[in-house]
């Protein structure tokens, strides 16, 4: 576990940009839109590009954005590329520009003497909703290609291996934050819930929940949630593109609303 310390009080969080259905001017000028926002860091959670445009896409982040931007990737993030290449890409920006931090579940980052922060791309386990019996099949199918070359019934147990994978990594970083802290802000980009699935309004239904829910996450953030009940637990993600909110004893899930073409910076969150 690394422990670090970044002073915020005002963090700007968007997901599911998108950048590589811009033309680059436009993505420049996004960014630059961006920067100008009152905030001491910036979060995205996830699906920031695809495989093809991530490395350019993160280095006019760093270039452009001059306070802490904290990172994760969601499943377009390696769209015409695989798992190990994307990773790579992601060491050689975050080499280049101190600013961005790419969150793997391990990093506990303490905002303020009350807030920790923490977070973890995170995968659909494909269990809720209908499960296997979905026939909703995502391009993660056809453009990544550690999923590719899988038959459809070992892709279900790869999601589910992919998600147990991620929540092992933030699991102990979950525990001693909500041991320690009166706030916590998990980042991630799969809704853990299947209540935090927005789609137009509603959760999203069975069909599409096994891609766009994962359980995995949500069991390990209600159990921290009963351990430590005096802990705030707020968590910001994305992936369904419909806007909402779920709030359920001391946890509260922040689904962000996003659209192709128009990314944009969700809320500016006041730390405590
Ligand atoms: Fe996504």
């Amino acid at each position: 576990m690394t422990h670090l310390s970044i002073p915020v009080r005002r963090l700007a969080w968007g997901t599911d940009w998108h950048m590589n259905f811009l033309k680059p001017a436009a993505r420049q000028a996004f960014i630059e839109r961006i920067a100008g926002i009152e905030a001491d860091a910036f979060a995205i959670t996830g699906d920031i590009s695809d495989g093809s445009n991530l490395e350019q896409d993160l280095r006019r982040i760093g270039n452009t954005i001059t306070k802490p931007v904290f990172v994760l990737l969601g499943n377009h993030d390696r769209y015409h590329s695989s798992f190990a290449a994307t990773e790579e890409i992601v060491q050689r920006a975050t080499a280049m520009h101190p600013y961005l931090r790419r969150l793997t579940g391990g990093e506990l980052v303490e905002l303020s003497p009350t807030t920790a922060l923490l977070g973890v791309d995170g995968w659909a386990d494909g269990t809720a909703g209908a499960g296997s019996a979905s026939e909703v099949e995502l391009n993660d199918s056809r453009f990544i290609r550690d999923l590719a070359v899988l038959p459809r019934p070992v892709r279900w147990l790869k999601m589910r291996e992919l998600a147990d994978e991620f929540a092992s990594a933030v699991a102990a970083t979950l525990n001693e934050a909500m041991a320690r802290y009166q706030n916590v802000i998990v980042l991630t980009h799969v809704p853990p819930l299947p209540e935090a699935t927005w789609h137009e309004g509603k959760p999203s239904d069975a069909e599409f929940l096994p891609h766009f829910c994962n359980p995995t996450l949500g069991r390990l953030l209600r159990e921290g949630c009963i351990k430590f009940p005096n802990t705030k637990l707020t968590v910001f993600c994305g992936h369904t593109h419909g806007e909402g909110v779920h709030r359920e004893g001391n946890m509260t899930v922040f689904t962000g609303g996003a659209e192709y073409f128009e990314p944009r910076v969700d809320r500016v969150i006041e730390i405590a």
